[in-house]
């Protein structure tokens, strides 16, 4: 018998994939001459909108900027804890320019953004548990972003390296199943060094492991409420767990979006009030 789980309505902000495209290579999935079907890509995320409204969550939507191919991927544009907005500062020059589309929405629905410093791509490596920040580095965000996080929020910040160049965001190797009760997670422990695998160990002594198999299909890039998961389809063995531990799997495909390194998650900023 599996646990009753609770699920909590959750406020998404995202983007429309209007202009999504792989342009330029800033990971090791993305590969310019790859065509991307841009009616698929629309259909694929409607039908992620549409699956977060049926579970009862609000979704808000940024409008998509023409010359901006990866906007759509809302996660790395701010993390947002308690009302308090930490905008982006990316990595690549090429997405730069997303960030002043996402701090004007953020300015006009009312909220401040703090500006980091150093190189921070938002919920990509921030990711909250419930009671402290996960931040992943290695690839994009700076250990010094982490810190500016720690002290923006007030809320401790635990580093962790990540160390494959496919999962070069935290998102990509780990989500939280619940940030409410007993926070808890799934991860994939190859993506870390062996310090940082250590870490998630003794914080999280009953996680849900996931294979290389779920990591590289976007597995681990998903979105729970506390009771439902929305999860790439292809994930079959993490959902299949996830089942066991008395969460409900919603499979939602976006394989257009993994052609630009990206699932559920990169494609969902979630607003905490
Ligand atoms: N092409 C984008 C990049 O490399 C994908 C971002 C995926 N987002 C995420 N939260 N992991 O920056």
């Amino acid at each position: 018998m599996s646990e009753s789980r609770v699920r909590r309505p959750r406020r998404f902000l995202v983007c429309e994939p209007r202009h999504f495209a792989v342009q330029y290579a800033i990971n090791p999935w993305m590969h310019p001459d790859t065509p991307v079907d841009v009616d698929l890509a629309q259909g694929q995320w409607q039908a992620l909108i549409s699956a977060y409204r049926a579970h009862g969550h609000t979704v808000d939507t940024v409008e998509p900027a023409p010359g901006l191919p990866d906007m759509v991927f809302a996660a790395n544009s701010a993390v947002v804890v308690e009302g308090r907005v930490l905008g982006s500062l990316f990595h690549a020059p090429q997405r730069r320019g997303e960030s002043v589309h996402y701090d004007t929405w953020f300015k006009a629905a009312g909220y401040q953004v703090h500006r980091p410093e150093s190189v921070c791509e938002g919920e990509g490596d921030l990711v909250w548990t419930g009671r402290y920040l996960l931040a992943g580095t290695g690839f994009r965000t700076t250990r010094e972003a982490h810190r500016e996080a720690q002290e923006y929020f007030g809320h401790p910040v635990i580093s962790l390296t990540l160390v494959d160049p496919h999962f070069y965001h935290l998102d990509t190797a780990l989500f939280v199943l619940d940030d409410e009760h007993e926070s808890n997670i799934a991860y994939y422990p190859e993506a870390f060094s062996p310090g940082s695998r250590e870490v998630l160990a003794r914080l999280f002594p009953d996680a849900v492991p996931a294979t290389r198999q779920d990591a590289l299909a976007f597995g681990l890039n998903s979105v729970s409420d506390g009771r439902h998961v929305f999860i790439a389809p292809q994930a079959e063995a993490l959902a299949a767990r996830l089942s066991e531990h008395g969460y409900l799997p919603v499979p939602v495909d976006l394989s257009e979006f993994h052609k630009a390194g990206g699932g559920i998650k990169c494609c969902t900023q979630e607003i905490r009030p």
